[in-house]
């Protein structure tokens, strides 16, 4: 077994510095040993360079209301090819954040090798708005609309290289679990295009056990049924801020420590994870002993999805 980590310094989906910083924080405190001690053969040659890409930021002007178009869509488009890549040669792509616009890349990457894969989307967020709805106009606030080529995403420049005509995800091939900040354009989409979603209040009711199951059930088509290739995109922010404080857009009443560690455990035990992104920590953000206790977090979120059992 072999996984490939693509780190990738991004902040350009949102407003707050440091997110970028995120990748090589997660490396530095070992995760690429934490791994090969789970016995995965590693791959990982630096980060990527986006240093030509970030430094257009400045130039980079609005397109509606979309902020930094060119570089999130110049971005997205080369993680996309990377995660490709990694996963033709079969290595699993674990994709580094930088935010969550980032997504739309690795996402995008895992359907062009797997066409069949269905996505979990864990994070406080619903990441669904469109450059119509976006109320900050940040595209970390996005991808997702992107992925299924929602009315709306057939803007430039993305369009250039993903034309929603051609969308690679379908709603039913989604599920998230985790949210609790949904803007109003957002719950319009989810329940127009009948998205399974399992907020907290769900998470609450059922617990986290059954939750898992039942968005694997629902994507698998059948109860029990473990078959279809299943690509993780974990928000850190997902988890409660008491938990993972140090990222850029915090929500309350989220996943506890072991709920979120639960969730990867459990996708882990089924055998069909097919790629896993860890997004939008940001070790700039609180105080020093936050960030180190969201990169720690990020780290094991991730050495449990890649197997590690507490037994
Ligand atoms: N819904 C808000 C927006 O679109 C917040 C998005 C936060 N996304 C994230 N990946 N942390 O601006
Ligand atoms: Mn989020
Ligand atoms: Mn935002
Ligand atoms: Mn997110």
């Amino acid at each position: 077994k072999s996984v490939s980590v693509i780190g990738c310094p991004f902040s350009g989906g949102q407003r707050r510095m440091g997110v970028d910083t995120g990748p090589n924080s997660l490396v530095e405190a070992g995760l690429i040993d934490q791994l090969k001690g789970l016995g995965w053969q590693v791959g990982f040659s630096g980060h990527q360079a986006f240093e030509d890409v970030n430094k257009e930021i400045a130039k980079d002007e609005d397109i509606g209301v979309m902020k930094n178009p060119r570089v999130v869509s110049e971005v997205s488009r080369r993680v996309a090819s990377v995660v490709e890549q990694h996963a033709r040669n079969g290595s699993m792509p674990l994709t580094l954040g930088g935010d969550h616009s980032l997504g739309l890349g690795t996402v995008t990457g895992s359907l062009r090798v797997h066409p069949d894969a269905a996505l979990i989307w864990v994070d406080a967020h619903a990441d669904i708005n469109t450059p119509e709805t976006t109320p900050s106009g940040n595209l970390h606030g996005c991808p997702v609309s992107f992925l299924l080529g929602l009315p709306g995403t057939d803007v430039e420049p993305f369009n250039k290289w993903t034309p929603p005509s051609k969308a690679l995800l379908k709603p039913n091939s989604v599920v998230y679990i985790g949210l609790r900040d949904v803007d109003s354009g957002e719950r319009k989409i989810l329940k127009e295009n009948n998205i399974k979603a399992f907020s907290m209040h769900e998470v609450d009711k059922y617990g986290i056990g059954k939750v898992v199951d039942m968005a694997l059930d629902y994507v698998n088509g059948g109860e029990g049924k473990r078959e279809r290739p299943i690509h993780l995109s974990f928000d850190v922010d997902a988890l409660d801020p008491s938990v993972a404080p140090s990222t850029g857009t915090p929500v309350r009443g989220g996943l506890t420590f072991r709920e979120g560690h639960y969730i990867c455990e459990a996708l882990y035990e089924t055998g069909t994870l097919i790629a896993m992104d860890l997004m939008e920590v940001n070790p700039s953000l609180m105080q020093e002993r936050d960030a180190e206790q969201t990169i720690a977090i990020g780290c094991s979120l991730i050495r449990s999805a890649f197997g590690e059992t507490l037994l």
